[in-house]
Parts: structure tokens; C-alpha cells; sequence
């Protein structure tokens, strides 16, 4: 919608009044509505100037919910100077790095950037939600509307609007039931909109583009994440990020399938297996030669790009207790089975299982299977034999596990 780029008229006398004389004034970007963003720069300071001009816009919303996430900790923007007369908000400068362009620059580091943007939601959503109206069913059809009224028409599709609205009264019901707790739902919240900031305390992540924030579903702007539009967000990105999500929500919709699989049942499963007879080759310590380990070892710690499969490590950590699946403090979440010290014909055949697609199990069985399902069987027999070779973390010996609970 934005046609020009050209600073507002006010804008020189807003920045004088600011403390920003003489500022050079630099178009920044525009967005789907009449505001726009231009950069401030003053000598070594930078600001940005909001331009949300009246009636169109009002930026008091984006004042309010930025105010409210700094009052709990979270990098808003802070705000420099207002005139909502003329819709003018200089607002602190988070820079040009965005988790889009972030990732693309070190893809290596994705897995660990989502981990960061995914722990902040988690805080996020154990504090007590902004004061703003509530996600309800007229918001949720208004935005469900947007196909019907949109898109439909544009591909020349005819459409029962009616029946499709009462469809989603039908399913709405379930999403509203399973809102617990309300959150601060930022609702723009992806790879577009999350900046990186030099700011350890915040996850060095800053927020952006919140002004529309609701009081709704803890899963919203999780999808947002995962299911960015902007952005391919790789499916066993997604699960992987899901499950680790789980592990940091304090309730909602997805508890029962993380309790279903609780450490325990885990470690009884696996002992259940480990007792069985190995179907496969002799049992016996792992072996293999030197070539056959720096493969198993490359697979674990980078996996194979070239073949789609993400590093083992990356879900299943190491013994000291790095990777999505090994909590910081060091006490393991149920999520990845520690594969250290394991039986070799026992991996062996649980990941052939795998890429046949015959493991079966629950949602945690699927992100596995995405991840190894192009493995072939002498890349099996290599990771097999060299995560068999490793100290078990939890076993006395294990030195570095110190850190871990039993
Ligand atoms: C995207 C995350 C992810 C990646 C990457 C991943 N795994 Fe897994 N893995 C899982 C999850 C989740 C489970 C638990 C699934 C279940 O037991 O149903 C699992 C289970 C396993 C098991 C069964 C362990 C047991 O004790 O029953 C083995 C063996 C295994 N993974 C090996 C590997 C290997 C080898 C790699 C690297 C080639 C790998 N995994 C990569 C997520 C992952």
C-alpha cells in the first residue's frame, strides 16, 4: 500500500523536538498498511521514525504492547519520543539482522537461533498477558474470511462463504477449550520480525511488528515460527522444534502426548528392547574400522546435507549435554533417547526399521523417521558403530556426565 517514500513533512520538526536535529532521514521499509519506517541517523546514533499517520493508523497499540513486553523483560523497541497527533514514534534501532537473513548467513546455527526464539516464547507465555482484547471467535472467522473473501474470488472459485464459516464454529470450539493459558499472542512472529540484537539477557533477540497482539492461543505464534510463510522452515526443523517446545511449555495442548512419553517409559522401553535378543549381527563390543567410525562420527555430529539428514547430535545431544534434546541444566528430557553406549545391532536395526518406514510409534517416531529415512545400510552400520563406541553418558565411569541427573 505504501506508494512513497518520501519522510512526512512533520518528521523535521518532531526530531528537532526529539533532540535529533538535523538528523539525516533514511527510508527504511514499508508494510502491508499506510505505515512506514525510515531510519534516523544522527552522527554514531541511530533511531527508527514509525510513520503510523492518522486515521489509517494508530500507533498507540504498538506503544502500549511494547511497553508491557519491556516491563517483562523482552527487547521491544524501546520508545525514544511520540506525537500521536501526527502518528510519529521514535523508536530504539535493533539494526538489519533478521532471523531470516541470520540463517541464511550460518545455516549450521538455525537449530540453535529457533532453540533461542522458542525459549522466549516459553517465558513469554508463562507471564501474565498483555492488556489487549481478546483472541475470539469473531477474529478467528474474520481471519478465516480472508480466504473465502480473498482468495477464492481472485482464482475465479465459487464458494459456499456460509457453510465454510459454520464449518469452523464447528472445529473453533476445540482451539478455544485448549487456549490454557492465555498468552500475549504477538501474532506476527517469524522470520521476518525477529532481530538479532547484541543482548545476551534477551536471548539476543529483539521484537518487532507486535502492534496487532491479541490475549489467545499459546500455539499461535509457535506455528507463525514453524510454519512461516517467509521463510521454508525445514519439516524436521519443525518437529524437531516442536518437541522441543513441549519440553519448555509448562501446560497446553500437546501435555498429553509429552506425558504419554515420559522418561521413564523411555528408559523401560529401552531396556525392554536392550534385553531382547538381537535379531541382526553377533553381539559383541562395537567395532569397526577407522574409516567406518569417522563416518558414524561425521553422521552424528553434521549428518549428511547432501542427503537431507540433520546431525544425530542435533536432537539427540552429546553426553555433555549439548543439543535440543539434553536440557541446560542437565537433566535430560524425554524426548531423545541417549544413543551413547547402545547396543550397535540394536541401533542398527531401529534405524533400519526406520527407513522402511516399519517403526511405527508415536509423533516423536516421525521426526526420527524424517530424519534418517535416506540412510543407507553402510551409513546405518557406520553411526551405529560409533555411538556404540561412546561412554554412556549416565554410567559411572562417564567423567563428563557429572553434570546430568541419573
Ligand atoms: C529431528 C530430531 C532427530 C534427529 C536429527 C535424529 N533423531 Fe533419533 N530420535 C529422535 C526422536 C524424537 C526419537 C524417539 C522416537 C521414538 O522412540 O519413538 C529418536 C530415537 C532414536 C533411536 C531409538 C533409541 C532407543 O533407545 O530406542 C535411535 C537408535 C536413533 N534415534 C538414532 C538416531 C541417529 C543415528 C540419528 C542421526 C543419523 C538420529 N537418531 C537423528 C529424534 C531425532
Amino acid at each position: 500500500m505504501v506508494t512513497d517514500m518520501i519522510p512526512p513533512a512533520t518528521a523535521p520538526a518532531f526530531l528537532t523536538q526529539a533532540g535529533w536535529d538535523g538528523a539525516a532521514i533514511v527510508p527504511l521499509a514499508g508494510d502491508a498498511s499506510f505505515r512506514r519506517y525510515f531510519r534516523v541517523v544522527d552522527g554514531g546514533r541511530r533511531a527508527v521514525l514509525m510513520d503510523a499517520p492518522p486515521p489509517h493508523e494508530d500507533p498507540r497499540p504498538f506503544i502500549a504492547i511494547a511497553q508491557h513486553l519491556l516491563g517483562q523483560g523482552f527487547a521491544a523497541p524501546a520508545i525514544l519520543a511520540q506525537d500521536l497527533t501526527q502518528g510519529l514514534v521514535l523508536i530504539e534501532d535493533f539494526g538489519d539482522e533478521r532471523l531470516k537473513e541470520h540463517v541464511e548467513e550460518d545455516p549450521a546455527g538455525e537449530l540453535a537461533v529457533y532453540r533461542r526464539a522458542i525459549d522466549l516464547l516459553a517465558d513469554l507465555h508463562k507471564l501474565p498477558a498483555a492488556d489487549v482484547p481478546p483472541y475470539d471467535r469473531a477474529v478467528y472467522q474474520r481471519e478465516v474470511g480472508l480466504l473465502t473473501e480473498w482468495y477464492c474470488p481472485a482464482l475465479g472459485l465459487d464458494v459456499d462463504a456460509d457453510a465454510y464459516h459454520a464449518a469452523w464454529d464447528a472445529v473453533l470450539p476445540i482451539a478455544e477449550q485448549s487456549a490454557s493459558p492465555v498468552v500475549t499472542v504477538l501474532r506476527d512472529y517469524h522470520a521476518e520480525n525477529i532481530m538479532l540484537i547484541d543482548r545476551p539477557e534477551v536471548r539476543g533477540l529483539g521484537l518487532l511488528d507486535f502492534q496487532d497482539a491479541l490475549a489467545g492461543h499459546p500455539a499461535y505464534d509457535l506455528v507463525s515460527l514453524l510454519q512461516d510463510a517467509r521463510r521454508d522452515v525445514p519439516p524436521e526443523l519443525e518437529a524437531a522444534m516442536l518437541a522441543y517446545a513441549q519440553g519448555t511449555r509448562p501446560s497446553g495442548i500437546m501435555q498429553p502426548i509429552a506425558a504419554e512419553l515420559s522418561g521413564t517409559e523411555i528408559r523401560r522401553l529401552s531396556e525392554h528392547y536392550a534385553g531382547m535378543a538381537p535379531t541382526g549381527p553377533a553381539p559383541g563390543p562395537a567395532t569397526g574400522d577407522a574409516e567406518t567410525l569417522a563416518l558414524g562420527r561425521r553422521i552424528a555430529e553434521q549428518g549428511l546435507p547432501e542427503q537431507g539428514v540433520p546431525a544425530c547430535a542435533s536432537c539427540h545431544g552429546t553426553s555433555t549435554g549439548v543439543g535440543a534434546g539434553r536440557a541446560e541444566a542437565g537433566g535430560q528430557q524425554p524426548l531423545y533417547p541417549e544413543l551413547e553406549g547402545q547396543f550397535a545391532p540394536y541401533l542398527v536395526q531401529q534405524l533400519t526399521l526406520w527407513t522402511e518406514g516399519k517403526r511405527g510409534g508415536n509423533a516423536y517416531a516421525r521426526i526420527m523417521e524424517a530424519a534418517v529415512r535416506t540412510l543407507r545400510p553402510e551409513q546405518i552400520e557406520a553411526v551405529a558403530a560409533h555411538y556404540a563406541g561412546l561412554q554412556p553418558a549416565g554410567s559411572a565411569a562417564g567423567t563428563q556426565a557429572g553434570e546430568r541427573q541419573p
